[in-house]
């Protein structure tokens, strides 16, 4: 995907007083010639403050690290947690595309952000909403799903993304994670391991459960456990 400034740039960045401070807080964390290395906190740091990254924010943190412009555009431009278009006052939501996404519906999600905001990387109409389809996100056994902010919002269904719109739209903050009853990535018909005989959840983990089996954490090797036994030692290959 081609990763171009917006072509509407306002006139001028400049941080916070205490956005300011911070930045160059960030800045002596770096030994002397080695600036360059704060660029990426602080152009986040930027985009924290005005939703998304300008081209005078680009060269105002450029300039602060000594930096030639290109240098900090590269940077920009390279990572896509870096928005180089408007973005929602509200949100941006960042639907997954990916395989396993797409194979569980993520273009029912994607038309409704069509839909509802509008095209990608445009802001809606009233200017409280942003959208673009991104790669995989790492949540793949929760798909489909989307980044909204900063969260992630799991086992989505167009009905479920149209609820956490117009809840965001009224001022509400949806809770993030699973949207169908799971409590993480487990099986949607509920967990299938990790089971006691009588069906409950193991309280433990499998560590934790042999640690206590134990009854001796701290104990060293001694010749009383279990043998290690290698039933394959001795056969043909
Ligand atoms: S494919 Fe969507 S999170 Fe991995």
């Amino acid at each position: 995907m081609l990763r171009r400034l917006a072509p509407h740039q306002p006139e001028s960045f400049a941080f916070t007083p205490a956005n300011r401070a911070w930045a160059e807080a960030q800045i002596t964390k770096y030994p002397p010639g080695r600036q360059a290395s704060a660029i990426i906190p602080l152009l986040w740091r930027a985009q924290e403050q005005e939703g998304w990254l300008t081209r005078p924010a680009i060269e105002h943190v450029a300039d602060m690290l000594g930096m030639a412009y290109i240098r900090a555009l590269e940077v920009a431009t390279f990572y896509f947690m870096f928005q180089l278009h408007p973005t929602g006052s509200v949100a941006h939501v960042q639907v997954c595309g990916t395989t396993s996404c797409m194979i569980m519906g993520a273009e029912d999600l994607a038309a409704v952000c069509e839909r509802r905001i509008g095209k990608p990387h445009h802001t809606s109409a009233d200017g409280k909403f942003s959208w673009e389809e991104v790669e995989c996100l790492g949540a793949c056994a929760n798909a489909p799903m989307a980044q909204i902010g900063k969260d992630y919002y799991e086992d989505l269904t167009p009905e479920i993304l149209e609820r956490l719109l117009d809840d965001l739209a009224a001022g509400k903050v949806p809770t993030p994670g699973p949207q169908q009853g799971r409590f993480a990535s487990e099986p949607s018909g509920g967990a299938t391991s990790l089971r006691d005989s009588a069906g409950a959840p193991e309280p433990h983990n499998g560590s934790v459960a042999l640690a206590l089996a134990v009854g001796d954490t701290v104990k060293r090797i001694d010749g009383t456990e279990v043998p290690l036994t290698a039933p394959w030692q001795g056969k043909a290959g």
